[in-house]
């Protein structure tokens, strides 16, 4: 007899694939995956703790599940992710009804935990960061799935210790995938039909600079290039300090590479990207948006903003919104400092009134809407490939897919184009998505 397990990712990208090894792992053993955590037999969560909201959101979460195992004692419930890892211990003792703990770098384990509760009734907690050589060995086989786009695992773990940030601690020291590993798989995905793979890690620009003979990521696109049936390439997050000119280059010289850039800013004072630890100035970081700008004239970038942090001055703060202007950027995301414990801007006393920080995270938000407002309604008119990814959910012939700027596109079309890269004509820009019209073949010809 089957049995069934729900599971729930928070965080970025890389828990969501990490979500997929899970579903993987335990359908391998058996488990089937369900919708509603009221019809499992084991309750997962897969846990963030980059700001104190998220990290709040799991422990919400999981008072929820709380009723479900006094119902039913042999209901097994597990937490991993970066709050598993950085709570461990603590999380087990903190509530009796958990009994599985694992971590960022043990999900391999969990068959063998799962087993361990399952047939000795004990409570299971792994924790422990493997060492690189380990890690390297153990990137995840993944599981053949239909799908236009996937994203394929390049490198784990950060090394650049931004001193707000919760990552490095929760995630380990960076490692980068074998290059021939990486491509066997991309050819493996085109070979089953995926169009679009776009490459993740935590800091993929630094890929291959800690292990010898490795190549570069730039080398690395070079060559995903080159694998046919793959159409349109991106890759995720990218540190501006090691955003190598030859990096830059590639947007002029390969064409299935998106036009879009994630480069994450942070802050556009050099005092506080010094207390950051970032590693550039605002004018090295602005060098190279103009750099990127020159080979790639209609690149679009986006960014990643921390508002409030220890000692930033209403003047640090007027230099953010200043360089928002000046990249225009086509959409930020940006969040209110979070302190995080064991970071070492923690130990650094937040000044400001949270009224303040507020005011200024509004401002930042307002300056972004009208610019983003601005660029995506200038696509209005205009004819533009889309990757067409799928049938959108409310049926009726819709197809949605992106643009090269990674904008969602919704449209009339036939099912069969999915998987193509199609002509749509933008008649709508909305706040998350644009609306389009496929433009046939013949029409174009005709008119
Ligand atoms: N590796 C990526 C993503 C890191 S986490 C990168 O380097 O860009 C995603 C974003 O969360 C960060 O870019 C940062 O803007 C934000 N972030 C991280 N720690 C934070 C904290 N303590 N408070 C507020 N925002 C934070
Ligand atoms: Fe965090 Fe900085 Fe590493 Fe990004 S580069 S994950 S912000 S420490
Ligand atoms: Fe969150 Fe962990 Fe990602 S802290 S942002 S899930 S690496």
């Amino acid at each position: 007899m089957s049995k069934f397990f729900y599971l729930e990712t928070f965080g970025c990208q890389m828990n969501v694939v990490d979500s997929e090894q899970i579903v993987d792992l335990l359908e391998r053993v058996g488990y089937a995956q369900v919708e509603t955590p009221e019809a499992a037999d084991l309750i997962l969560l897969n846990t963030c703790s980059v700001r104190d909201k998220a990290e709040r959101k799991v422990y919400g979460h999981l008072g929820r599940f709380k009723p479900l195992k006094d119902r039913r004692p042999e209901l097994i419930i597990g937490v991993g992710g970066c709050v598993a890892q950085q709570d461990g211990e603590k999380l087990l003792e903190k509530l009796r009804y958990v009994d599985l703990v694992f971590g960022t770098h043990n999900i391999h384990r969990l068959p063998e935990m799962l087993a361990g509760v399952e047939q000795e009734g004990r409570r299971r907690l792994e924790t422990e960061f493997l060492d690189a050589d380990t890690r390297r060995g153990l990137f995840p086989e993944r599981a053949a799935k239909e799908a236009v786009t996937r994203f394929v695992t390049v490198m784990q773990g950060c090394d650049n210790f931004c001193s707000y940030c919760i990552v490095p601690h929760v995630r380990g020291r960076e490692i980068s995938r074998a290059g021939g590993e990486i491509l066997a798989e991309i050819r493996d995905l085109a070979a089953r039909g995926v169009k679009e793979v776009t490459l993740l890690g935590q800091n993929v620009n630094s890929y291959g600079l800690r292990e010898t003979g490795e190549m570069s990521f730039a080398q690395l696109l070079h060559a995903v290039h080159e694998i046919e049936g793959i159409e349109r390439i991106r890759f995720t997050t990218s540190h501006p300090k090691d955003l190598s000119d030859e990096l830059i280059e590639c947007f002029g010289s390969l064409p299935k590479l998106a036009r879009h850039l994630h480069l994450p800013v942070q802050c556009g004072a050099d005092a506080v990207l010094a207390a950051m630890n970032r590693g550039y100035t605002r004018a090295q970081y602005l060098d190279k948006v103009a750099r990127l700008k020159q080979v790639c004239p209609d690149i679009r970038l986006t960014s990643d903003i921390i508002v409030g942090f220890p000692g930033e001055t209403d003047e640090d703060f007027g230099e953010t919104l200043a360089l928002v202007e000046a990249v225009r950027y086509a959409d930020i995301y940006s969040f209110l400092y979070s302190p995080r414990r064991g970071t070492a801007a923690a130990q650094w006393e937040e000044t400001l009134d949270p009224k303040d920080k507020q005011a200024r995270f509004d401002a930042l938000l307002a300056a972004q809407q009208r610019i983003s407002g601005e660029i995506w309604q200038s696509d209005v008119g205009r004819v533009l490939p889309v990757l067409v990814e799928g049938t959108s959910r409310q049926g009726g012939a819709q197809l949605f897919g992106r643009t090269t700027w990674n904008r969602i596109v919704n449209f009339a079309g036939p099912a069969d184009r999915v998987g193509q890269v199609v002509p749509v004509r933008i008649t709508t820009s909305l706040k998350n998505s644009q609306v389009g019209e496929l433009e046939m073949e013949e029409t174009r010809a005709a008119s």
